[in-house]
């Protein structure tokens, strides 16, 4: 059989990375993978650790999700060379951590642009093609706090709930043309997440914040920094997950990668009134 033609967006680091290796070294080459960047000058890494694969089952190359162009140009030349793109991995993502009031709209809607609009931008692009062959998967890295709201992670985290929105109302009508949808919700993953995430209360020209909130983000940052040391994953084990859920005949919407995270999730999805999740919420970062 074909090897299916795979689609990976965030290939420089992290999840992106490990998801794009562990699926081109399938001993079976079950898949060809076509891990994009938006930067070629930071492929080194990939292209090191995926040197065994490179130009067989690993093809590298430029993609910024924020871009029409970038995106037509990459999906029209896998369309032109394979006639399909069986697999969609939108993965490419950015955070951004602080009290709201310090974070501008600019940057509130640049975060947007990227994990949710990149997301949107992509599943357009494939989803004419994967309708008319009445087959396909979209999988999509959001993460628990696209689930749960986290405090002082607002905007990253509606960006992440609006992905589960579209996702979800994608789905139903999707499985009428047997395209797959599958959400992937880590917590904490040692990857350059926590380098590249935006801190804009940390800036020369941040406005002020008063004492009480700058205590609480305070202890939300020492719980969070905890968490990257006692319940952290490997970006590996997210790419495993993301594999389970490629390989599964019928794939689950849902899947945390993450057990310590199961409570919350189970609050906010048998509690219609809301107000458990919150109390767990506030017990962990606030208590
Ligand atoms: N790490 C965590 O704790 C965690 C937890 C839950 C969910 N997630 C989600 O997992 C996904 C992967 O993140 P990660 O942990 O692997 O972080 P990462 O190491 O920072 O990787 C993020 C990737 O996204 C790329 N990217 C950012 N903007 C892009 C754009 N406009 N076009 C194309 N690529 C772009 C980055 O490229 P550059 O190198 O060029 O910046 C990088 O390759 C994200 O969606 C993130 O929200 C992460």
């Amino acid at each position: 059989m074909a090897p299916k033609v795979v689609l990976v967006t965030g290939c420089s680091t992290g999840i992106g990375l490990y998801t794009a290796l562990l699926l081109a070294s399938d001993k079976e080459k079950r898949f060809k993978v076509y891990a994009t960047l938006r930067n070629l000058a930071k492929k080194g890494e990939l292209e090191e650790k995926g040197k065994d694969f490179l130009g067989d089952t690993l093809i590298i190359k430029a993609m910024d999700v924020c871009s029409d162009e970038s995106v037509d140009g990459v999906v029209q030349d896998l369309l032109s060379t394979h006639e399909r793109i069986d697999i969609l991995i939108n993965n490419a993502g950015v955070g951004l951590l602080g009290p709201l009031e310090t974070q501008t709209m600019e940057v509130s809607r640049s975060v947007f642009e990227t994990n949710f609009f990149g997301v949107l931008r992509l599943t357009k692009a494939v989803l004419p093609c994967m309708k008319s062959k009445r087959d396909g998967h979209i999988i999509c890295v959001t993460s628990v706090g696209g689930i749960s709201g986290v405090p002082f992670n607002g905007v990253y985290c509606a960006s992440k709930f609006a992905v589960e929105g579209l996702v979800e109302s994608l789905a139903p009508m999707l499985k009428t043309f047997n395209v797959k949808c599958s959400l992937i919700e880590p917590g904490p993953v040692a990857t350059s997440f926590g380098a590249n995430l935006r801190r804009v209360d940390k800036e020369a020209d941040s406005p002020p914040i008063d004492d009480e909130t700058k205590q609480l983000l305070e202890n939300l940052t020492k719980k969070i920094s905890t968490a990257f040391t006692t319940v952290v994953q490997t970006p590996d084990e997210v790419a495993q997950v993301i594999q389970e859920a490629i390989l599964a005949e019928q794939p689950h919407l849902r899947y945390q990668t993450n057990k310590n995270y199961a409570a919350a999730t189970a609050a906010k999805l048998t509690d219609p009134t809301g107000d458990k999740p919150i109390e767990l919420m506030h017990q962990r970062y606030f208590s």
